[in-house]
């Protein structure tokens, strides 16, 4: 993607949370940016100054304020993204990376303080937060994205073509996994594992992919959890959680998740989709893109170039250039908001709607959040079908 199109207006960029996702994606894509004019300063707001001063070794060199700093480094402050918003200039990008549940209050305070906002996938867990969310986003006339990063795998949007040419025919049925490393409830997500689930933090990736691809929305939902070997190690998380997915049109798609992969798996991530239509199949491992290493020092590694890897950079190859599907799917958003930063408010909101269409803005958003809260639904109530109201809230079916 072409990062230099929008030079005219950089982008200052406050990254509330600082951890997985923010180290190996969010922040080298937005460092990337700011090299290349799009992003201007950058800050960043996490719980603890021990995050902060963890990223300032990881990119040493690169300048950023933190929120906190010069605490003790493992006491939590978890407002303290607020006095970062207070001292964040216009006009800036919020980026919400902190865990699922702790999306709502921040994006808005965000958007209570006039900045556009990207945030990592769910938008949130609630239909009622995805409703507040829109609201107010919509009152004040701000971007709120949301980071579903599998829209820009090409692999995905290759089905989303073929689909929306009618070459594929009709979705009839499907099937999707994505299972992670036990590392993620034991140690990565030690601390709220057990306040989400795999189907929670992977599986809306395929329920978003899924809608993206066909535009249908969900109808009717069963879901099933386990619960053993985290539960053998005293962990509350569950081992793995699956869901059927009827959809408006009949069409019912089933997704597998589970994040206790043992710890050899080449990958941390195993992760596919498979669909059948009236006039063709898609099948796709999203995990193994054939093009793998084995080195003394990294082991085996199944190697997916087109996720968020470093490359040589082809002006001074001694530089690293990130590329790839995850960096993307930030880099679409910030070039969204240049353009929305430009322009009157009535042209402003008409880009939103227009954007409505396209992007995971809140609209497209609450489907996986809706699916999210109904799998919850009926995993605490015995398994039952969960349908959906016009506002896509979610009920046990009677
Ligand atoms: N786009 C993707 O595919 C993708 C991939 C991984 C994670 N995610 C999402 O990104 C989010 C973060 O995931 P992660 O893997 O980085 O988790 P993580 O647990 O590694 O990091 C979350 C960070 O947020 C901080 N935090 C918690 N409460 C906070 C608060 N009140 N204010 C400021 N910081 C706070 C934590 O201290 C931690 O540093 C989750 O919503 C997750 O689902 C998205």
């Amino acid at each position: 993607m072409n990062t230099k199109a929008a030079t005219i207006c950089p982008i200052n960029v406050l990254v509330v949370g600082g951890g997985m996702i923010s180290a190996e994606v969010v922040l080298p894509t937005v460092f990337q940016a700011r090299r290349a004019g799009l992003v201007g300063e950058v800050s960043v707001a996490s719980r603890r100054a021990q995050t902060v001063a963890d990223l300032r070794k990881l990119f040493a060199g690169e300048e950023f304020d933190g929120w906190p700093e010069d605490r003790n480094a493992d006491a939590s402050h978890p407002d303290c993204y607020k006095d970062a918003l207070k001292k964040f200039k216009h006009p800036g990008c919020v980026i919400v990376a902190t865990p699922d549940h702790v999306h709502t209050p921040v994006i808005l305070d965000a958007i209570a303080a006039g900045f556009d906002v990207i945030v990592q996938k769910p938008l949130c867990l609630r239909v009622a937060e995805a409703h507040r969310i829109a609201a107010a986003a919509a009152k004040a006339n701000r971007y709120v994205y949301t980071d579903y990063h599998k829209r820009h795998d090409k692999a995905v949007r290759a089905a989303k073509y073929k689909y929306s040419t009618g070459e594929l025919g009709e979705a009839l049925c499907g099937h999707a996994w994505i299972e992670e490393r036990r590392e993620m409830p034991l140690k990565i997500f030690g601390r709220w594992a057990d306040r989400s689930s795999s189907f929670e933090y992977i599986g809306c990736h395929y329920v978003d992919a899924f809608h993206f691809i066909t535009g249908l929305r969900p109808m009717r939902v069963a879901a099933f959890k386990q619960h053993k070997f985290l539960k053998s190690v005293g962990n509350k998380a569950w081992d793995a959680v699956e869901a059927v997915i009827q959809w408006e049109n009949d069409a019912v798609l089933y997704v597998q998740t589970s994040w206790v992969l043992p710890d050899s798996n080449p990958n941390l991530t195993n992760q596919g989709l498979q669909l059948t239509c009236t006039q063709g199949e898609y099948f796709a491992n999203h995990a193994d893109r054939n093009s793998n290493f084995v080195t003394q020092t990294g082991g085996v590694q199944r190697y997916n170039p087109h996720f968020f890897k470093p490359y040589n950079d082809w002006d001074d190859p001694t530089k690293t250039e990130w590329v790839g599907y995850g960096g993307d799917s930030i880099l679409q958003p910030l070039h969204d908001i240049a353009r929305l930063n430009v322009v009157s408010d009535a042209e402003r909101r008409r880009m939103i709607a227009a954007f409505e269409k396209t992007r995971p803005l809140p609209q497209q958003a609450l489907i996986g959040t809706a699916v999210n809260e109904a799998v919850r639904l009926s995993v605490t109530h015995g398994s039952r079908f969960v349908v959906f109201d016009k506002k896509m809230y979610p009920k046990l079916e009677t």
